[in-house]
């Protein structure tokens, strides 16, 4: 049962190492983490200090080794993989570093593909929700355009709207700019930001670009695995 008042996400004492014998890395070291409803957060650090790590955490796409995730009050990563699996595929929205867009299929398709196959929608109301979504990222007008006839911006307003299609509680994007700059992906940003406000939603960003960590609600810096300023468990 979800809790009332509690936040969409919560972790107390993350742990996690990776890698095997002498080469085995205590990557996260301890994360408490509080996301609210109707925010933006940013996760900045330099390489390696475990971003990409924590998202993978939090998308329920990895276990911890010690700790715990909660989903609006409910514990979640001690749940059998088939019901993470369902809950990722209903809470949660996640743009990777790299779009993976389906070069062949237009941009619509990308999105509509992935609804019809979680079984929820028919290729009809799909593709309806599938414009929706792009007219939400700025793009109606390249709906019909095939994946590799996208700009590298284009495919990553795809990907977002994509993320967007299941109407998660979270949305979690791991480096979602790349090397555009943040004046590209200003208007999408705050769009984003809007739809969090609006349907108490919380995207947690991790960026290297300091013009958009700073437009987030919340920027939490990461060093080897805590972050900063937080006490050593
Ligand atoms: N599958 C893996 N096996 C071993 N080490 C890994 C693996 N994935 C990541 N690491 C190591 O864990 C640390 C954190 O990686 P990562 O979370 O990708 O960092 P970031 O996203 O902050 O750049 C790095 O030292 C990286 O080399
Ligand atoms: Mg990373």
């Amino acid at each position: 049962m979800s809790e009332a008042g509690a936040p969409i996400l919560e972790t107390r004492g993350l742990h996690r190492s990776l890698g095997s014998g002498a080469a085995r890395i205590h990557v996260l070291r301890g994360l408490d983490l509080r996301l609210e409803g109707g925010r933006t957060y940013a996760i900045v650090g330099p390489s390696g200090c475990g971003k990409s790590t924590l998202l993978y955490l939090l998308g329920l796409l990895d276990l911890p080794d010690d700790g715990e995730i909660l989903l609006r009050g409910e514990r979640v990563d001690n749940a059998p993989e088939q019901e993470r699996t369902r809950i990722r595929g209903e809470r949660i929205g996640f743009v990777f570093q790299f779009h993976f867009l389906l070069a062949e299929f237009s941009a619509a398709e990308n999105l509509m593909l992935p609804m019809v196959r979680r079984g929820g929608l028919d290729p009809v109301a799909a593709m309806d929700k599938a414009r929706e979504l792009l007219g939400i990222v700025g793009l109606a007008d390249k709906a019909d355009r095939r994946g590799n006839q996208l700009s590298g911006g284009e495919r990553q307003r795809v990907a977002v709207a994509r993320a967007l299609s299941n109407n998660p509680d979270l949305l979690l994007a791991d480096e979602p700019t790349g090397n555009l700059d943040y004046h590209n992906s200003e208007t999408l940003f705050r769009q984003l930001q809007q739809l969090a406000r609006e349907q108490n939603r919380s995207i947690l960003i991790v960026t290297h670009n300091r013009e958009l960590a700073a437009a987030c609600d919340v920027c939490l810096e990461m060093r080897d695995g805590q972050f900063e300023g937080a006490a050593v468990p």
